[in-house]
Formats: C-alpha cells, sequence, structure tokens
C-alpha cells in the first residue's frame, strides 16, 4: 500500500516538475500527468481518500513518515510548505482534468499564492482535491535570513550533492528534480535575493566542495539575471556552473590540497581536471545540454587566452565560461576569508580587479560588481561614524555606498542610503565568523 502512495506522490511532484519546466501545452507534461492520475486512480480504487501532510522536512502519510521519499523530494517539500501547504488530500472520484487543474494552480508563483484556496478551488472546478494551509504568524517579519530561504539553499545543497555523486558514480542524474532546484532558486532571486546571497557569500564558507558548488551556480544564476538573460538560459548557465569543476573530483586531494608549492607534474594533473569534465558531461549532453561540457572545458581559460587548456588557436571564451570563471573565483576568493588568509571583501575586489583584462573580461567584471557590490550582501561592516551596519543591497551609482542597515549602537540603528548621506562611509568589514558574529542575525 505504501508503495502505491510514494509511487502516486512521486508522480505528482514529476508531473509539477515537468509543468514548470515545459509548461502546460508540452508532451512531457501530458505525459506525466496520465502518469500522476493512474497512480492517483489506483490509490484511490482502494480507499476513499489518500492524504499527504507535510510533517517538519517530511512527507507523511497517516502515521507513516516517508523518510527516503522526502529526501528526493525535499526541493519539492520546500516549494509547498513556501505556499505554506501543510496538507493535501484527494477523494475517490478524482478526474485527470481536476487533476491537471490542481498542478497548474500550485505551480503559480508564490506571490499568487494568496486568498480562499478553496473558494478558488471551487471556481476552477477541482472538486475532489482540498488543501490545508499552516497558519502564518503575521508577528514573524522575519531577521536575517528566513527559515524557508535556509531550507532552499540546503535542499539545494542535498541535490547538488546527489547530482555530483550521480555523475561521479556514472549514474542517471535525476535532471528533473536538479532543474526544479535551481528553478526555485531563480524564482527566490528575484524576490529574496538578499536572503539567497547573503547565504552565499556570508554564512556558508565553512563546507566544501558542494557549497562551491551551489554558490557558483547561485551567483552565475544572479549574474546572468543581472545581464537580462532569458529564464531558460539562465537556468542552463546554473546548470553548467555547478558542474564545471566536476573533474577536479577525480584528482587526488593530496595535490588539490598540497600547501607548499606544487610540482609541474602536479600542476599538469590539476590542470587536467577541465578536459576530464568536459569529458564526463559529455555523457550528460541528452539531459543537461552541451553547456556543462563547454563551461567545464573553457573556465580557466582566460580572457586573454593565457590560461588553460592551451589551445592551438585563439578562441574567445563562450559568455557563460566568462560568467562562471568569474563568479568562481569570486567565490574561492570569498571563502578564505573565514580562514588565516582573511580576505575581506575589499581585499577580493582588489584581487580581482588586478586581473581586469588579463584573467577577467573588464567590461563584464565591471558589472558584476555593479551587480554584487562591493561589500556583498549580508556583510558586517563598520562605519566611519563608530557604528555598525549590516549590508542591504548594492546601490546602482556607487558601488561603494551600499543601503545599509545600521544595528548597533541601539539609538543610531536605522535604515542608510549611503549615496544620499555624503558624510557617512564604510571604513572596514568584520569578519563575520570574529568580531562580526553577534551583529549578523540583527538586520
Ligand atoms: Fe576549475
Ligand atoms: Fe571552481
Amino acid at each position: 500500500m505504501l508503495n502505491n502512495i510514494e509511487e502516486a506522490f512521486k508522480a505528482l511532484l514529476s508531473c509539477l516538475q515537468s509543468l514548470k519546466m515545459y509548461g502546460q501545452a508540452h508532451p512531457m507534461f501530458q505525459k506525466s500527468l496520465d502518469k500522476a492520475f493512474e497512480a492517483l486512480s489506483e490509490v484511490l480504487s482502494t480507499r476513499q481518500d489518500m492524504v499527504i501532510g507535510i510533517v517538519g522536512q517530511d512527507l507523511a502519510f497517516e502515521k507513516e513518515v516517508l523518510f527516503d521519499l522526502a529526501k528526493i523530494l525535499r526541493p519539492a517539500i520546500v516549494y509547498l510548505k513556501e505556499r505554506n501547504i501543510e496538507r493535501i488530500a484527494f477523494y475517490r472520484g478524482l478526474t485527470k482534468e481536476e487533476l491537471g487543474s490542481f498542478v497548474n494552480f500550485i505551480a503559480a508563483p508564490k506571490a499568487d499564492f494568496k486568498g480562499d484556496v478553496q473558494a478558488a478551488f471551487s471556481l476552477l472546478g477541482i472538486e475532489h482535491v482540498s488543501i490545508s494551509k499552516l497558519k502564518v504568524d503575521p508577528n514573524n517579519k522575519g531577521g536575517g535570513f528566513s527559515l524557508a530561504q535556509a531550507e532552499l539553499y540546503d535542499s539545494s545543497a542535498d541535490i547538488v550533492g546527489q547530482a555530483l555523486s550521480g555523475v561521479l558514480n556514472s549514474e542517471k542524474v535525476d535532471h528533473l528534480a536538479l532543474k526544479f532546484s535551481l528553478n526555485n532558486i531563480i524564482e527566490n532571486l528575484s524576490t529574496q535575493r538578499q536572503e539567497l546571497l547573503q547565504l552565499a557569500t556570508v554564512k556558508r564558507y565553512d563546507m566544501e566542495t558542494y557549497m562551491h558548488m551551489l554558490n557558483v551556480s547561485i551567483f552565475s544564476m544572479y549574474f546572468a539575471s543581472c545581464l537580462g538573460f532569458d529564464k531558460a538560459d539562465i537556468l542552463n548557465i546554473g546548470i553548467a556552473a555547478m558542474y564545471h569543476d566536476i573533474g577536479k573530483l577525480f584528482i587526488s586531494r593530496k595535490i588539490l590540497h598540497k600547501p607548499g608549492e606544487l610540482t609541474d607534474q602536479e600542476f599538469v594533473r590539476i590542470k587536467s581536471h577541465t578536459l576530464m569534465g568536459a569529458e564526463i558531461m559529455m555523457r550528460y549532453i541528452d539531459t543537461l545540454g552541451i553547456l556543462p561540457v563547454v563551461v567545464a572545458y573553457e573556465h580557466h581559460l582566460k580572457f586573454d587566452a593565457s590560461g588553460y587548456p592551451h589551445l592551438p588557436f585563439l578562441r574567445k571564451q563562450h559568455i557563460a565560461s566568462s560568467i562562471v570563471s568569474i563568479c568562481d573565483v569570486y567565490d574561492a576568493l570569498s571563502q578564505r576569508r573565514g580562514y588565516k588568509q582573511d580576505y575581506s571583501p575589499d581585499v577580493v575586489y582588489n584581487l580581482m580587479n588586478r586581473d581586469r583584462g588579463s584573467y577577467f573580461d573588464p567590461e563584464l567584471l565591471d558589472k558584476f560588481f555593479k551587480f554584487m557590490g562591493y561589500w556583498p550582501i549580508g556583510s558586517v561592516v563598520a562605519l566611519n561614524d563608530g557604528s555598525i551596519a549590516l549590508v542591504k543591497s548594492p546601490s546602482e551609482t556607487d558601488i561603494r555606498r551600499p543601503k545599509i542597515q545600521i544595528v548597533a549602537p541601539p539609538e543610531k540603528k536605522r535604515l542608510v542610503d549611503l549615496t544620499q548621506e555624503p558624510a557617512l562611509s564604510i571604513e572596514r568589514y568584520l569578519n563575520p565568523w570574529k568580531e562580526g558574529k553577534e551583529y549578523l542575525e540583527m538586520g
């Protein structure tokens, strides 16, 4: 019985995924709708209803918590929770049309998901499905980043981990889950970009490879969306970014983390991660497209073609590779902030600008910092009047003068647009793991 329920729920969510990926008219969606309807009808042939609940981070059917399923479907659970859905019930008598309308309904953007759901259902002719929503606490405006954002980030990191280890073990990749997860990030970038960028820039540099992959992916998608790419391209760039260093996972950690200087031979080995990555991603062209191959191959090919792999002819990087290589270096340098070297954002900015025109396309690099700001969103900074502030959003006109929230001392608490207050300026960055730690949650 439980197997059938799991199958039905899985089918339903892949139906939601394919609707979001391909749209309603696409045969992929119709196919998955057929499958979901078949699976649900099977369950409803033996019982009157099927009620699925979301408990914490898990899915539950009656008293069973479906742990395994919850792990695979975490991004979808987060998606439902973001819409405050905690319980979905299907009743016997459900038709395929109703199911299709229901899936269309929950695929709507989060912002549209207000009001009386049941009333909306009856307008749409959906009689055999009901959903209950969580009560939202109106007083909880959510300081700093919201739990849903942190969950979205963590669940995406899980999916990234699964997608990477799938490729490493030459298994099939659940590309729908991966795309769903990155797609969810793209959608959240438009409304919650501060929180997501804060998670990527400030919160997470204690973890390694998967975080780097996810961060580079988030930065690349954000950058691509600021540059005006359309959604399909942004998603493809995000996927390519995620696999850019896949070849490195085949190189011994001893070489990768060697503290001293590398021998020539070791350096050749490291450089081979580009070619190796491209070869690996060739196997996934069917599902993930050609861009991951291109980006894995080109991401160390510098703007002036002085990087690697060495090419016998001059070849300009694909724009996706240029985007990823900027975000790659940015994340790698930013992650070092937590360790001994203490790379504060101004150091990262200066280091990257030193390679302006050689490593990086100068125009593209300028745009990157224009969108990211000189001080990343979420940074804790000290001002010239001695107060402490959190960076809220970059300024359009002056990358060094973002909008900030002063958090200490308490009597000075307020939002400030630094472009409007020439007397105030940012003096120094506070390391969020050390002196800045106590202020981090105060925004
Ligand atoms: Fe690399
Ligand atoms: Fe990298």
